[in-house]
């Protein structure tokens, strides 16, 4: 696997490859990478003739006190996975490469990004969806691959794609998890030994959420506030915990069919999120 750090340099690799007519997949992430992060390179690698995976830690996705400053940064580790995931090419910028220092223009997210993880993190999405269009426009992906367990991201990247015409297909990967349950994350490294052992009630909570709903109870409200209860004396703070509607976000009502449940607690100083789809 090769390794680059300046985007001309990208651009001179991928446009090997483009005129060799190869088909090139994007798997954008902030490195510490876990399995979840490889299901991604893996998924990639199975619809496409060439991996690009970005490492960025991307500054303006981070409120003011949130952990950008602490957030894991592995790079040998990174790069050994990806080398034997197979992946053809790390692109690892530094913040310089990414942001002119005087930048004015950037992608504003709406009403997609007013509740759930947007609402408890203002601007967080913007920032995302900035650098993953930014990340577009150097790559320039036939294919680009995200993770179900940041679902409102999911959604937010394929509303982007198609409000801003962007030529590339969004695939997505569904959640990799730990055999308890816990979802795969970076963060799950700031839990401390007795955070972990508590950490994947978020999951069972979110699965009575589900099996309460398929045993036909229809009082969404009443079902996510005993689990939020539970998760309060479990030793979490919860953010939310919501029953959704997995076309548009919305709060889901007893009609609707396909269903996501999520997620976001605090357990100590870090920050879970999760999510279950299902279908009634
Ligand atoms: P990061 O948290 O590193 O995640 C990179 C990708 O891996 C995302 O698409 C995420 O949904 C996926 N992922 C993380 N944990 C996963 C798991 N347990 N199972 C399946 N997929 C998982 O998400 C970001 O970075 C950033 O916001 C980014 C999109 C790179 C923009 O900066």
């Amino acid at each position: 696997m090769h390794t680059v750090t300046r985007i001309a340099e990208l651009r001179a690799t991928l446009k090997q490859w483009r005129r060799q007519g190869l088909a090139v997949a994007l798997v954008p992430t902030m490195g510490n990478l876990h399995a979840g992060h490889i299901a991604l390179v893996n998924a990639a690698r199975q619809r496409a003739d060439k991996v690009v995976v970005s490492i960025f830690v991307n500054p303006t996705q981070f409120g003011a006190g949130e952990d950008y400053a602490a957030y894991p940064r592995t790079e040998q580790q990174d790069s050994d996975k990806l080398n034997r995931a197979q992946a053809d090419l790390l692109f690892l910028p530094a913040v310089a490469e990414i942001y002119p220092e005087d930048a004015q223009v950037s992608v504003t997210v709406g009403g997609l990004a007013d509740d759930y993880c947007g609402g408890s993190r203002p601007g967080h999405f913007n920032g995302v969806a900035t650098v993953v269009c930014k990340l577009f426009n150097m790559v320039q992906p036939d294919l680009a691959f995200f993770g179900e367990k940041d679902f409102q991201q999911l959604a937010i990247i394929r509303r982007m794609v198609v409000d801003l015409n962007f030529p590339v297909q969004i695939c997505a990967v569904p959640i990799v998890r730990e055999p308890d349950g816990l979802a795969m994350s970076s963060r799950n490294g700031y839990l401390t030994a007795e955070e972990r052992a508590i950490a994947p009630k978020l999951y069972q909570s979110l699965c009575r959420v589900r099996d309460a709903i398929l045993a036909g109870q229809t009082d969404f409200h009443a079902l996510t506030e005993q689990q939020m209860e539970c998760l309060r004396v479990a030793g979490f703070l919860p953010d939310y915990l919501a029953v959704s509607r997995i076309e548009d976000l919305r709060q889901a009502s007893e009609d609707d069919r396909n269903l996501v449940i999520l997620a976001a607690a605090k357990l100590g100083r870090t920050r879970l999120i999760d999510n279950l789809c299902f279908s009634r």
